[in-house]
C-alpha cells in the first residue's frame, strides 16, 4: 500500500514534537495503520530556526496555501494557529481538492469548523480536529462515536491547561498570577496571546465545540457566556481553601428548557470534588448522559507532546481510510443553539 504523505503546516512547539513523534514511531505507526504515513514537505515561517529536527529529504513549501495544494501531499497537517489567516485559505483549498485535513485550531474550528466541515462532506476528505481539545484527551472521539447512542444533557471541565496551571501554583505556592503565567508560557502550554487562555477565550471556544458534538448543534462561540481568571489573587485562593473549596475555570454546557446554555468562569469546587482533584495542566471533561451515570476523561490538557499525539491519532485514522462527519452528523442536519439566559441549576 503507498504511503499516507503528509504535509505540516507550522512548525513550532507542537509542529516540531509531531515531526519528531513521527520519525520516532515509524514501525509502530505504519504496523497499526497497515501502511507508512511519510512527511513529504513541510512549510513555515522561518526556514532558519533551530529546532532539533532532521529536515533533510523533506521539501518546503514557500506557503502554507502551496503546501495545502502540492499535489504531493495526501494529507494537509495544519499547526499554525490562528483563527484565520493564512491557516483558513490553506485548509479550505486542500479540503476543496479533496484531500484530508487534520488540525489542532481550536479557534479556526470554533469560528469557521461549520463551513469547513460542509467543504469535506461535499468533496470527501476528512477533517479531523481531535488535538483542538483537551490536548491527548480523546473527548472528540469521545462524543462523535463512542456516545453516538446516547442523549446528552450536560458536558463541563476544565478544558484550558494555562489556567489550570496557574490555579494551581497560585494555591499551592502562594506564586503571583504573573509568575504562573510566565511559567505555563515557558513550558509551552499558554497561546501565541495568552489573553486568550486566561482571560477564557480558549475554553469558550473548546466549549462550543465540545457542545456541538453533545447536543447536534451549530457550534455557536458567540452564543458562550465568558469570565476568565485574570483578576483572581493567591488571597482568594486562600480564603476559598478556608472554607472547603477550590477555585477552577469551568466551562460548561447545559441542555435546559429554553436551549443550549453556554458558560465559562471561575467556579468554586467543594475540596472533596473530583473536579477539586484535577492539577496542574492536566484537564477534565464530564459528561452526563440520560441513564448513564457521568463519564468522565482526564488527561494532560496542554503542551507539545500531548497535543502531537492527538494529532498523530488523527493522522492514523486518515491513513487507515476512516472519514467520520467532522460534527458526527451532517452540517445541515445540525440544529441551532440560541443564547439562553443565565439560570441556576
Ligand atoms: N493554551 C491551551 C491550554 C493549549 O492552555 O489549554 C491547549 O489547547
Amino acid at each position: 500500500v503507498a504511503p499516507l504523505k503528509l504535509g505540516i503546516a507550522g512548525l513550532g512547539t507542537v509542529g516540531a514534537e509531531l515531526f519528531r513523534l513521527i520519525a520516532r514511531q515509524d514501525k509502530a505507526l505504519a504496523a497499526r495503520c497497515g501502511r507508512s504515513v511519510r512527511v513529504v514537505a513541510v512549510t513555515a515561517r522561518s526556514k532558519a530556526k533551530k529546532r532539533g529536527i532532521d529536515l533533510r529529504g523533506v521539501s518546503w513549501a514557500k506557503s502554507p496555501l502551496a503546501l495545502a495544494t502540492d499535489p504531493e501531499v495526501d494529507c494537509f497537517v495544519e499547526l499554525i494557529g490562528g483563527a484565520d489567516e493564512p491557516a483558513l485559505s490553506a485548509i479550505e483549498a486542500a479540503l476543496g481538492l479533496g484531500k484530508s485535513v487534520v488540525t489542532a485550531n481550536k479557534a479556526l474550528i470554533a469560528k469557521h469548523g461549520l463551513r469547513l466541515a460542509a467543504l469535506a462532506e461535499q468533496h470527501g476528505g476528512a477533517l479531523n480536529y481531535e488535538a483542538a481539545v483537551g490536548a491527548a484527551i480523546p473527548v472528540i472521539k469521545t462524543l462523535r462515536e463512542g456516545l453516538a447512542g446516547t442523549e446528552i444533557n450536560r458536558i463541563y471541565g476544565i478544558l484550558n491547561g494555562t489556567c489550570n496551571y496557574i490555579l494551581t501554583r497560585m494555591e499551592q505556592e502562594g506564586l503571583s498570577f504573573d509568575a504562573c503565567l510566565k511559567d505555563a508560557q515557558r513550558l509551552g502550554y499558554a497561546e501565541a496571546n495568552p489573553s486568550f487562555d486566561v482571560d477564557g477565550h480558549d475554553t469558550a471556544q473548546k466549549l462550543s465545540i465540545l457542545a456541538s458534538l453533545a447536543f447536534g448543534t451549530k457550534v455557536a462561540q458567540n452564543a458562550v457566556y465568558v469570565e476568565g481568571i485574570s483578576s483572581i489573587a493567591p488571597e482568594d485562593l486562600a480564603a476559598a481553601d478556608e472554607l472547603g473549596y477550590r477555585v477552577k475555570l469551568l466551562g460548561v454546557a447545559v441542555r435546559t428548557k429554553t436551549g443550549i446554555e453556554q458558560r465559562v468562569h471561575p467556579t468554586m469546587v467543594p475540596r472533596s470534588s473530583s473536579i477539586a482533584q484535577v492539577m496542574g495542566v492536566t484537564n477534565a471533561v464530564t459528561i452526563d448522559g440520560d441513564g448513564l451515570t457521568p463519564i468522565t476523561l482526564v488527561g494532560p490538557g496542554a503542551g507539545a507532546e500531548a497535543t502531537a499525539s492527538a494529532v498523530i491519532a488523527d493522522i492514523a485514522d486518515v491513513a487507515r481510510g476512516i472519514r467520520a462527519l467532522p460534527f458526527g452528523r451532517p452540517v445541515a442536519k445540525l440544529g441551532t443553539t440560541r443564547k439562553a439566559p443565565m439560570e441556576r441549576h
